[in-house]
């Protein structure tokens, strides 16, 4: 049998390890998916304070890690352990001054470490003695990872023919920082137009030098070719269009089953939705929302970002809120933004008896939320992918969407949910009129509806398959350039 394909896996969020948002989804689950289609994929990450304080099933391995920098040697460690249910290896680049810190991202030199980190990694395959076959990096944190491998990683053979791949989960985080970081990577290259003077963009540098480009769903792959959803790259995006690709992204089903998921307090599925009630009543008992059985309960779990499409929700909460489109309830769970945390936790404390938010973050009311509410808000203004609607689906609650990038591609009008074009609340509202209308007056047509997002394929099986075919050609493009 032929060997295996080794896959050097990098991301600055791997669930359940370290998660802020999709990213975290996606590097958690996207490896298990490819190392059951027989790839040797090992997944490489910081080793952030949750780690070093000691995390089950994770070690510390003896080694150090002398990493080469512009500001002489710098000494790593690391941890290794698996992503849980599975043999995927994680390995944790350990560096105090860098990674232990209480928060991911938002420091003044994360440039310097996510650079570090991505050169860490190469440092580790050698020090374990594992030599990769392509290099696939997610986001600016792990661009840099693909700017050495082709520029300074060639002086070493051990790097010739390693193909790249560089998976965009959103281009409105490019990494910018100051031509000192090439100094610190100890690498030369040009600028880029889309560069100014003395400036890095780290998200247009994987775009630039990755062998080939993907993003998170086929309609996201578009609107980043033009100048409305490119956030200034699109020219870049159009000059690579060969190569970019768009493959939606799944669900981790380990996690993700509303027939075993152990945060749920009853389970159910299309056959049994019986429990299902039961969700909700455990839902509105932890949310502190009357035990009210016909109304419908309306969601909405996110990070509070721009990209989110907040501002459509303030006046379209007054309109919910004051039965304007007949008696519902609201449950908000996100953080992020403060504008954004203070509308919701304003307006729920205006409307205390219909209306709750839950402001931060909560991995263990998310599921919850998703089984127990009966419609899932994402307005968003761009979405990548979102994970948040399949979620949703598969758990019962009706995505009520902006037809935009990811959330085009897998929610259908009248079918599997709800979606509207326009990005404003007129759009919006008729949408969520026209989803109340159908719940209180047709239910079997809601029924309908529900099934068929709860019974739609959100699994990794289809697009892990896209990704071997990137694999295949990027190994194809380094072959070729011999
Ligand atoms: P994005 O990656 O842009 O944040 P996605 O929809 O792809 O959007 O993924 C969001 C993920 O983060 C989902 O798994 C969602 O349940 C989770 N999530 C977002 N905000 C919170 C929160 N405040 N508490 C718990 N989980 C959250
Ligand atoms: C990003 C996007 C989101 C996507 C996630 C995982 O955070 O905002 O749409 O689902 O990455 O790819």
């Amino acid at each position: 049998m032929a060997e295996p394909l080794r896959i050097l896996f990098l991301s600055a969020e791997v669930a359940p390890f370290a998660k802020t948002g999709g990213l975290g989804d996606v590097g958690g689950s996207l490896p298990k998916a490819l190392h059951a289609l027989g790839f040797d994929v090992r997944v490489v990450m910081p080793a952030y304070r949750k780690i070093e304080a000691g995390y089950p099933g994770v070690q510390s391995m003896p080694l150090r890690l002398d990493v080469p920098t512009g500001s002489g040697v710098v000494h790593a460690g690391a941890f290794e352990g698996k992503l849980p249910g599975s043999e995927v290896p994680v390995y944790f680049i350990a560096q105090n001054n860098l990674f232990n810190r209480e928060n991911i991202y938002g420091y003044g030199d994360d440039s310097y470490r996510f650079a570090f980190f991505s050169r860490a990694a190469f440092a580790l395959t050698e020090s374990i003695n594992w030599r990769p076959d392509v290099l696939h990096a997610h986001d600016w944190h792990s661009a840099p990872a693909i700017v050495w491998l082709s520029t300074a990683g060639q002086a070493n053979p051990r790097y010739h023919g390693v193909g790249s791949v560089f998976t965009i989960h959103n281009l409105a985080h490019q990494g910018l920082s100051s031509w000192n970081i090439f100094d610190y990577l100890q690498l030369y290259t040009h600028s880029l137009k889309e560069e100014a003077y003395g400036e890095v963009n780290f998200m247009a540098r994987g775009i630039y030098h990755a062998n080939i480009i993907n993003t998170v769903s086929p309609t996201y792959a578009r609107e980043i070719m033009t100048p409305d959803g490119g956030a200034r790259l699109d020219g870049l995006l159009r000059h690579r269009q060969g190569d970019l690709h768009g493959i939606l992204n799944g669900l981790d089903y380990d996690e993700w089953n509303p027939a075993t998921d152990p945060r749920l307090p009853a389970h159910f599925d299309l056959d049994d939705l019986e429990n299902r009630a039961e969700a909700r009543r455990a839902l509105q008992a932890t949310v502190g929302l009357p035990q009210i059985p016909d109304v419908p309960i309306l969601a909405l779990i996110s990070r509070l970002d721009w990209q989110k499409g907040l501002e459509l929700m303030g006046h379209t909460l007054h309109m919910l809120m004051n039965s304007y489109s007949g008696p519902a309830q609201f449950v908000v769970l996100g953080s992020g933004a403060a504008e954004y945390e203070n509308m919701f936790a304003q307006l729920a404390a205006y409307h205390r008896d219909k209306m709750t938010a839950y402001i931060g973050y909560h991995a263990g009311l998310a599921p919850l939320i998703y089984a127990g509410s009966d419609m899932f808000l994402m307005p968003s203004r761009f979405e990548p992918c979102g994970l948040g609607q399949m979620i949703a689906m598969r758990y019962g609650s009706v995505p009520i969407v902006r037809a935009t990038g990811g959330l085009a591609d897998t929610v259908h009008d009248g079918y599997t949910g709800f979606s509207f074009h326009d990005f404003s609340v007129g759009a919006l509202w008729d949408a969520i009129q026209r989803a109340t209308f159908i719940y209180n007056v047709d239910r079997p047509n809601w029924r309908r509806i529900q099934a068929n997002g709860m019974s739609a394929d959100f699994s990794w099986q289809r697009s892990a398959q896209g990704y071997a075919q990137l694999y295949e050609w990027a190994q194809a493009q380094q072959r070729y350039r011999g």
